[in-house]
């Protein structure tokens, strides 16, 4: 393990608003998962104890303590999946890819993994391949998810490809159309927020093809760190009451229509988001406003 790369990371982060996890994340991102000697080294740099390193590295789904495999399959069992056969699901890709949840294949191409909930329960059965949401699967469709993943997502065109959706979102408190035709990215037109961090203020840029994670800032802002979201509009700071499955961060939230909100972190860099159909937009904003 090279001392010299773990020590940048902990220097560039260790100040950050998301202090350890920033650091996690940033160690995760450029070996796959988090060697054990580097959680050492990270605990030694930080004056942190090693439990307390582990109790984060442990606690978030989004790191491995386990070298994973080229790809990653999340097939989701949460309750709203489940009912709709998601185990059926699970079963098939554990026969296919020959091995269980929790494990990774011998050419170390596939891990796979069983999770509670992926944001997109109205959709289900859920699966995300290498951050690539599926909806609606079948085990019919399971094979042809894997050859799709093996191919490269990059080689297919996001504008015929109906494993990801398009979405249209406003500001929750002026209402103001946050889609911005002008700037289109995958081929649609972009979300456009406005976001500031210690001091440096520019516009990001979102995929509005839910499943998609292509970005576009022009502010210069270091990933792992936590960044406040506004309407570029009315510059109100975009409210959430919930928290990135992915990393533990704030979400910033969106409207999708009337009755669905779009959630996404506020690490710069995380690719957590969530589309939440169920819940009922305008309860939640007055709950938020007290
Ligand atoms: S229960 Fe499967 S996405 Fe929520």
């Amino acid at each position: 393990m090279d001392e010299q790369i773990i020590e940048k990371v902990v220097i560039e982060h260790r100040d950050s608003l998301g202090g350890i996890l920033s650091i996690l994340t940033e160690i995760q991102s450029k070996f796959g998962y988090l060697p054990q000697d580097a959680l050492r080294q990270v605990a030694k740099k930080t004056d942190s104890s090693l439990t307390d390193i582990y109790a984060v590295a442990t606690f978030y789904k989004a790191f491995s303590l386990k070298p994973r495999g080229k790809h990653l399959v999340s097939v989701c069992l949460g309750t709203a999946c489940h009912v709709r056969g998601a185990p059926k699901i699970a079963d098939e890709f554990s026969r296919q890819l020959g091995i269980k949840s929790g494990e990774t294949t011998r050419d170390k191409e596939f891990s796979f993994e069983t999770v509670n909930c992926l944001g997109a329960c109205a959709l289900g059965p859920t699966v995300v391949v290498d951050n690539h949401y599926f909806s609606h699967v079948t085990t019919a469709k399971v094979q042809h998810i894997i050859e799709q993943a093996r191919k490269g997502f990059q080689q297919s065109d996001p504008r015929t490809d109906h494993r990801i959706f398009k979405i249209q979102v406003n500001c929750p408190v002026c209402n103001h159309t946050l889609m911005d035709n002008e700037h289109e990215i995958d081929g649609a037109a972009s979300i456009k927020l406005a976001a500031s961090s210690s001091g440096k203020k520019g516009t990001i840029r979102l995929s509005s093809l839910y499943g998609s994670s292509s970005t576009d800032s022009d502010g210069d802002f270091p990933k792992g760190n936590v960044i406040s979201i506004f309407c570029p509009y009315c510059r109100e700071e975009l409210p959430s009451e919930l928290i990135c499955p992915e990393c533990g961060a704030n979400m910033a939230m969106m409207t999708a229509g009337k009755y669905a909100t779009f959630h996404i972190c506020s690490r710069y860099g995380c690719l957590g988001h969530m589309l939440d159909i169920t819940s009922q937009t305008q309860d939640s904003l007055k709950e938020m406003k007290g």
